[in-house]
């Protein structure tokens, strides 16, 4: 039996019982079993929940890189890691092998040291999916220093946020990104983040697109000629487990995003063996996650995951729809991927388009289908399940959050019996409990309440950056002694999960996690704009959509407000970017409040889905008239 790779059922229960049991042998045991170190723990887990406090194997030394890449090398050495597939079919995906990313990190490693960047330094990258974007990941890892990632959707001013709250001394990029038939102006967003950010000495560019991009001189550089220059050799970092790995911004429910920040050996360690189990990866296998690296999930499972196990991940810089919607079916065939790993946004967006551009490619490669990032609906689990893997490919629905490092609840393929739409039960080492409105435990089955997990896992988030106080507030100040994940969820009979959403004021749009109070907050920068409250609605495709209900200062024509529509939407793709915009905007003369002045959200969620029959308690309101007008000028 070995913890650290489950193959049947039978022995998951062992595993299960004996990681609650034991939760710091068994973790021990995974650590020593698959790992290098460069010196073993004196201190599996220390912890503390109310503090919070979470420390996994302390006083061991470790670089991450050296278990990506190093560790390989002998016997994977030409093996490929990373298989790059561009946006453009006709241009050659590219195979990089264990020894070439050896190569690139050491030399990438080389040019950010020349560059005064050391352990501990923030670098931020905001890159397209291209190789680069993995290797000054990995290059960062190796030589201490924090990477901070930004999704290349993100604009210039939510750049700039997220390299103040970290104070990053360099950013990465590239001239620019393709999408699909666009091309997208990448120096330019930077250059205009950078305004606001006068302690970022240096900009490397990489050559994506070969547009004529402006060179700031004395600050900004192309990275190509220094990567010719420097040597590929260098040695890691050796690093303390705690120390910190990277930095990942998701947002919340202030305006400030939240700078998550994981550590060395426990993300390593959980990252590592949730992306065995869950895809069950053997040796010759080809993995791909289509997540960007922007997020975690491209983090856990294109990167680190996947590298840690001497996987090859394929990296996809392009769209579904691109050439067209074909082009994922294309990709398996020609890769013969194995494992494939996706959102259920996407999945509906290819269930809508005919069949027959799936019908007209060869996936009998695949073995196992990844969904992640909100809950997938029955339809679109079952077009997955039959069309996409043709009744014999397990469909893994992977619960997580960026916060968890890793995949948390998910069922194991070829191990545990799937059901549409659940998530199933928690990986070993994972202690989820649900939550009542008076804060006390829900026992049994048949029940449903507010998911927590009562017991740390090693890939579990340590802080928020710059913000320990927030870290506490949000996370774990609603019950003693737990881990609150902001979602709901249901335990059936048989003590399966099914996770039925955010219970606070996050939607998920399209996979993409969105806080109301930032959107809200750039909304309210329009002049002509009183107030605002955003809601999610759901969404054919998107899974959930934005609906915004606004007061005006003054109420104008409707050609007006037309207008004024745009207008938000401009600022929203400023200000977060394009994922950020409204679907449906309606213009109001109040907002529903309590006596006490706080907008009734759950009214606007129902007006919003139209549920409009039963709109639950509204003894509180102040003024009841307003929801009769809202609903009257519901959007539809
Ligand atoms: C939130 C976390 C984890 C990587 C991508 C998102 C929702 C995620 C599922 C799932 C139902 C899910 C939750 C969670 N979510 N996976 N399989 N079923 N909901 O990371 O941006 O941090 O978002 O995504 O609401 O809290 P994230």
């Amino acid at each position: 039996m070995s913890n650290y790779h489950i193959k049947s059922l039978e022995e998951y229960f062992k595993v299960y019982r004996h990681s609650v049991r034991e939760p710091e042998l068994f973790w021990s045991e995974i650590a020593e079993e698959h790992f290098t170190w460069r010196k073993g723990w004196d201190n599996i887990l220390e912890w503390d929940f109310n503090k919070p406090e979470i420390k996994w194997f302390e006083g061991a030394k470790l670089n991450i890189t050296e278990n990506c890449i190093d560790r390989h090398l002998l016997t994977k050495g030409e093996k490929t890691a990373i298989l790059f597939e561009p946006n453009d079919p006709n241009e050659e995906a590219e195979h990089i092998s264990y020894s070439d990313l050896h190569k690139r990190v050491n030399k990438f490693a080389n040019v950010l040291k020349a560059e005064g960047i050391g352990k501990g330094d923030r670098v931020c990258i905001y890159l397209p999916m291209i190789p680069e974007l993995a290797v000054s990941m990995l290059a960062c890892a190796r030589i201490g220093a924090i990477h901070s990632v930004v999704f290349a959707g993100f604009s210039s001013k939510a750049l700039a946020t997220r390299i103040k709250d970290c104070d990053a001394k360099i950013v990465i990029t590239s001239d620019g990104s393709y999408r699909g038939q666009k091309t997208i102006d990448l120096k330019g967003i930077v250059d205009e983040a950078l305004k606001q950010c006068p302690d970022v000495a240096s900009v490397l560019v990489a050559k994506r697109i070969k547009s004529d991009i402006e060179m700031v001189d004395g600050r900004d550089k192309w990275l190509q000629p220094l990567l010719d220059e420097a040597s590929d050799e260098c040695d890691i970092e050796i690093m303390e487990a705690e120390d910190p790995l990277f930095i990942l911004y998701t947002s919340g429910s202030t305006g400030k995003p939240k700078g998550m920040v994981h550590t060395s050996a426990g993300y390593m360690v959980y990252t590592a063996y949730t992306f065995k189990n869950v895809f069950q990866y053997k040796n010759e296998d080809v993995y791909w996650c289509t997540a960007d690296i922007g997020w975690i999930t491209g983090h856990s499972y294109i990167v680190y995951g996947p590298l840690l196990n001497g996987a090859t991940s394929v990296m996809f810089e392009g769209v579904p729809s691109y050439p067209d919607f074909s082009r994922f079916w294309e990709i398996v065939e020609k890769h013969k991927v194995n494992q494939f790993y996706t959102a259920p946004t996407a999945i509906r967006a290819l269930a809508k388009e005919n069949l027959s551009y799936l019908e007209k490619h060869d996936l009998s490669s695949l073995k196992v289908l990844g969904t992640v990032g909100e809950p997938i609906n029955e339809e679109a689990w079952h077009w997955y399940n039959d069309n996409v893997g043709n009744k014999n490919s397990p469909v893994v629905d992977t619960w997580w959050q960026t916060e968890t490092g890793g995949i948390m609840i998910s069922p194991i393929p070829y191990v545990t019996p799937t059901i549409p739409t659940f998530a199933t039960m928690p990986l070993p080492g994972v202690q989820p409990a649900l939550m009542d409105e008076n804060a006390q435990e829900i026992k049994g089955n048949q029940v449903e309440g507010m998911l927590c997990i009562k017991y740390p896992w090693p890939g579990i988030a340590r802080t928020i950056w710059g913000n320990h106080e927030r870290f506490k507030n949000t996370y774990f100040s609603a019950y003693d002694n737990m881990y609150f994940t902001g979602d709901g969820a249901r335990r059936d009979a048989t003590g399966y999960y099914r996770i039925t959403g955010r219970v606070d004021d996050v939607v998920i749009v399209s996979g993409h996690n969105l806080g109301t109070a930032p959107i809200e907050d750039s909304i309210n920068e329009h002049p002509a704009v009183a107030e605002s409250a955003i809601v999610g609605f759901p969404h054919e495709i998107k899974g959930n959509a934005l609906y915004g209900f606004i007061t005006l200062k003054e109420t104008g024509e409707s050609r007006v407000q037309d207008n004024l529509r745009k207008e938000i939407n401009q600022i929203l793709s400023e200000h977060i970017g394009p994922i950020a915009k409204l679907d449906k905007i309606q213009f109001c003369d109040g907002l529903p409040k309590t006596r006490s002045g706080k907008i009734m959200r759950r009214i606007l969620r129902k007006i919003a889905s139209n549920e409009t029959d039963d709109l639950g308690d509204v003894s509180t309101l102040q003024d009841p008239e307003v929801v009769e007008n809202i609903i009257e000028g519901r959007i539809q």
